[in-house]
């Protein structure tokens, strides 16, 4: 099992959770972006960094439907956990690069692992199956059973289905986020979220040179003009905890191109990383 696509290794102390899935994908030869990462880290799982989801909630409070667009939804949890928090008010649909993520994700099976295989598995706890208590977990649980049918077990993982009347709430499709026009109609969504998948956009973590640090800033750039062309006026974008490192990760240039293209932070976590951004301005 590889860890260490551009840059994971160095994000794993970081995780607060690590299980759910884990799979790859190699990226064909196509019109990506000059700095995209062809191996493709799929890591996900439900109920992952809650706190900018929760946000989304609170912002539109008084709002009865709310349209979403899932970025990196990887296999789906993402915006399955985003399903379950918000219920009918959410209209929800997700996109990947990964052809064979979006497969997956419209596939709608999940593994539930009830121990911990190793040290780094976590993630699950939130379901209820792991050793280490979440203080939501019997809420988070409630939630997945409504979502979600058991149909096996064994003794590592439990496996599960969306159930038949909500597999077609939402619908995965394949897409770029540095070609986002072809793919969505502009202006349509109230909220996009593109969380811990943007280091697939660095050329290397530490020590760019010059001429790639301008390479970056350009499809960083590029990027937030695609989120900008997405989004409603007031619409918000959601980033995750990996997004935000701005010392040798992502946040060095999402910052700057974000307030460049549009957009003011609105909530932090901790003292400076802003995870929630709003759309101020067209570009
Ligand atoms: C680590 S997963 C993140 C999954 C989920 N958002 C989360 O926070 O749990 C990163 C995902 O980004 C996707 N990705 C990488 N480059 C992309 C791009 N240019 N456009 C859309 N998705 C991309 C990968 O295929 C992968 O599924």
């Amino acid at each position: 099992m590889r860890i260490s696509a551009i840059g994971q290794t160095a994000f794993i102390p970081k995780q607060p959770a690590f299980r759910g899935n884990w799979s790859e994908e190699k990226l064909k030869s196509g019109n990506f972006a000059p700095t995209q990462n062809k191996e493709l880290t799929q890591i996900t799982y439900f109920f992952r960094d809650v706190e900018g989801l929760q946000f989304i909630g609170k912002h539109f409070a008084d709002k009865d439907k709310i349209k979403i667009l899932v970025g990196a939804c990887s296999t789906g949890e993402e915006a399955w956990t985003l399903q379950m928090m918000l219920g009918d008010k959410a209209q929800i649909e997700g996109f990947d690069i990964g052809r064979a993520a979006v497969a997956k994700a419209n596939y709608g099976r999940y593994e539930i692992y009830r121990a911990y295989p190793h040290a780094l598995v976590e993630a699950d706890k939130h379901l209820g199956f792991g050793l280490m208590n979440s203080p939501d977990q019997k809420t988070q649980k409630k939630m997945f059973k409504e979502y979600f049918k058991q149909t096996g077990v064994n003794t590592l993982f439990k496996t599960f289905k969306v159930k038949e009347e909500k597999k077609d709430l939402i619908k995965f499709f394949q897409a770029d986020i540095t070609n986002l026009k072809p793919a969505v109609e502009k202006g349509a969504y109230d909220v996009l979220t593109f969380r811990n998948a943007l280091y697939h956009l660095l050329p290397g973590l530490i020590n760019l040179s010059m001429p790639q640090k301008e390479k970056t800033m350009a499809v960083f750039d590029n990027i937030c003009k695609n989120i900008n062309y997405a989004l409603k006026p007031g619409g918000l974008f959601v980033l995750g905890r990996l997004d935000t490192d701005k010392y040798v990760g992502p946040g060095l240039f999402i910052s700057q191109a974000l307030e460049d293209n549009g957009f003011s932070p609105v909530l932090k976590e901790g003292q400076d990383m802003p995870i929630v951004w709003q759309k101020t301005r067209e570009v």
